[in-house]
């Protein structure tokens, strides 16, 4: 299984004080450093965090795979197809939302997603669709001839009782099997921490890829929390 790292969460702090750190490019690179197989950034329409500057630097900089995960709108296809990531991810986006709240209505917006998916791959570029662990919205993915989907885990990570956890897990499990019989890749994220993928992992099958933001970085400033004061101190007290 390949671990691809989000690095929006770096740029929402960068943005918040309209600073020039800390850098999303530095911590992509950081990542590849540490073994990551990737790098996954969400430019948003809003760029509420990753900017058109950002996506650049990714592009030049990341020596795994990177993919850019998008809304399914036109400014974005035409920024993907000049950036050619390996691998595009469409999510559904709305502007009020904190993060993506749920997969793709794939069934419900066939005919807008099909040609998308379609000048994308023309450009050599791998095409997932983010879904919900649901079978007709997978059926419709391999429909209109999307090669990989990524499983939405979110409903699994936010899961409050063991029983709720478990009913994911298997809606989990079916959806990555019938994704797999009908011949595509499966990949997952959202919401998968230290906690809950070990469960995850042992109980779906067929998913090559997991794409991991807030656990990792949200970890990261506190495990790098105690460097970062010892550092200030050197100076402080020096
Ligand atoms: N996959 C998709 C499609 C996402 O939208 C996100 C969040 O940006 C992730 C994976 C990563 O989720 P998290 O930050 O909760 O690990």
């Amino acid at each position: 299984m390949r671990l691809l790292v989000n690095i929006d969460h770096v740029a929402t702090l960068r943005n918040v004080r309209a600073a020039r750190y800390p850098d999303p490019v530095q911590a992509a690179v950081l990542c590849e450093l540490a073994g990551a197989d990737g790098i996954v950034f969400h430019l948003r329409e809003d760029r509420r965090h990753i900017t058109e500057r950002d996506v650049r630097l990714l592009r030049e900089v990341v020596v795994g795979k990177l993919d850019f995960e998008m809304a399914p709108t036109e400014e974005m296809v035409r920024i993907c197809l000049e950036t050619r990531p390996q691998l595009a991810t469409l999510v559904p986006e709305r502007r009020q939302e904190l993060t993506t709240e749920g997969g793709l209505d794939v069934q419900g917006q066939a005919r807008q997603l099909e040609p998308i998916v379609k000048r994308l791959q023309d450009a050599g570029i791998e095409v997932s669709l983010f879904v919900d662990p649901d079978l007709v919205q997978i059926e419709w993915a391999r429909a209109i001839g999307a090669t990989t989907i990524e499983l939405h885990t979110g409903d699994y990570a936010n899961a409050r009782t063991e029983s709720e956890r478990e009913h994911e897990l298997i809606l989990l499990r079916e959806a990555a099997q019938l994704a797999h019989e009908l011949g595509l890749r499966v990949h997952a994220g959202h919401g998968l921490d230290y906690w809950n993928f070990s469960a995850f992992k042992r109980t779906v099958p067929h998913v090559e890829e997991v794409s991991i933001g807030h656990a990792i970085i949200a970890r990261a400033v506190l495990v790098g929390l105690d460097r970062a004061v010892r550092d200030m101190l050197a100076l402080v007290r020096g």
